[in-house]
């Protein structure tokens, strides 16, 4: 008979065991693929993602990735070499395809022996994802659609990313929860991590039972004790809500704006204003059409590191995803990495619970 107030189950040490061993039978294919302890990547964030953060996440189990952003391959060699100083675990390097270097960067990661590179930015070409591979590394892309991550493995893509608009910096238009299923019952050949609005590991967990093969986060981290982000940008995401994390608004559609979510500021309501009247001087005739979209492309320039580096929350890019909301306090890293699989466990031996006794 049980017990009137039998003891939580989430307690129990046996059944924790237990329910670790299943999360990584779940995780088995991600953390294969990663060569790390969880199949918990952390996204690369440019500026946030250097060797401190990078190697810290490494260091407490998880995949860190640097941000290469728009950096030249000297520079690269430089901060892969001092991360490898501070890691002996394994990590991986975003690049970002439009990069004039891309090929340099490549041989740089290559050279230093990188084990994994994330090819960010648009759809990257074959040649890109063999060099990656002849020269003994793994390529990670990026599919915002089924189609695209078809054409990926085609490629000869080793594994991909799927993230959803609830994430923080660059987006695509499609949730999470949309993608997932578009893409995750399809794709077999290769593993999918998920990426976006992701805080919780419940959440993470039902992701796995979905056929992801792990996961991708970057605002938790972002504002994580070892990240190097100014403090007022660290504040910012404590006080945030979900619904501060916003896309950048367009204007006119004759004028493309790349969606970037992040906090609305001083700076998102000055690039409204800076869209009207770059169009009322297109219409005025002052400006050609070219010369318009290039002022509206350049309004934000430089301004991430102005935000995470010299924390001007106010006028920077304060990229950050819905998740935001899920912040509390500047935690390190390893304590962030346990909470996710601890509310994983938590929510196996719950489900568990559900199936004995309803
Ligand atoms: C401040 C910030 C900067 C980012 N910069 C990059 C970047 O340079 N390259 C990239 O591929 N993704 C970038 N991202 C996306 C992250 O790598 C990651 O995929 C995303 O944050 C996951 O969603 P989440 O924010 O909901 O956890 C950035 C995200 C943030 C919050």
């Amino acid at each position: 008979m049980t017990a009137p107030h039998a003891a939580d189950p989430t307690t129990d040490p046996a059944r924790r065991a237990e329910a670790r061993s299943r999360l990584d039978r779940l995780c088995a294919r991600g953390t294969r693929f990663l060569g790390s302890e969880y199949a918990l990547l952390a996204g690369a964030m440019s500026w946030v993602s250097e060797r401190n953060l990078v190697s810290a996440i490494s260091n407490a189990g998880g995949f860190g990735v640097l941000a290469c952003g728009a950096m030249e391959p000297e520079r690269l060699a430089e901060e892969i070499a001092a991360t490898q100083a501070l890691t002996s675990r394994p990590f991986g390097v975003n690049l970002i395809t439009m990069h004039p270097r891309l090929d340099d960067l490549v041989r740089v990661c290559l050279d230093a022996g990188v084990s994994h590179v994330v090819l960010a930015g648009g759809i990257p070409s074959g040649p890109v994802i063999r060099a990656i591979k002849e020269g003994g590394a793994k390529a990670i892309g990026f599919a915002p659609a089924l189609v695209l991550a078809k054409r990926l493995i085609r490629l000869g893509i080793d594994a991909l990313v799927i993230e959803g608009s609830e994430a923080g910096g660059h987006v695509g238009p499609v949730s999470l929860t949309v993608l997932a299923q578009e893409i995750l019952p399809h794709i077999h050949d290769v593993p999918v991590f998920v990426a976006g609005g992701l805080g919780r590991g419940d959440a993470i967990l039902s992701y796995l039972e979905l056929g992801a093969s792990g996961a991708q986060l970057g605002t938790r981290f972002a504002a994580s004790r070892e990240s190097i982000a100014h403090e007022r940008f660290k504040k910012a995401f404590l006080r945030a809500n979900a619904r501060d994390a916003v896309t950048s608004v367009q204007l006119d559609e004759r004028f493309p704006v790349i969606p970037v979510r992040g906090l609305s500021n001083a700076g998102t309501r000055r690039f409204l204003e800076h869209q009207a009247e770059t169009l009322r001087r297109f219409q005025a005739g002052e400006l050609t059409k070219e010369a318009a979209q290039l002022d509206i492309e350049h309004f934000w320039a430089g301004s991430l590191r102005r935000a995470v580096i010299e924390g001007d929350v106010e006028n920077g890019s304060v990229m950050a995803g819905q998740s935001v909301g899920m912040i509390t306090s500047e935690q390190p890293v390893s304590e962030i990495i346990n909470e996710l699989v601890d509310q994983a466990i938590d929510a196996l031996i719950r489900q568990e619970e559900r199936a004995r006794h309803g």
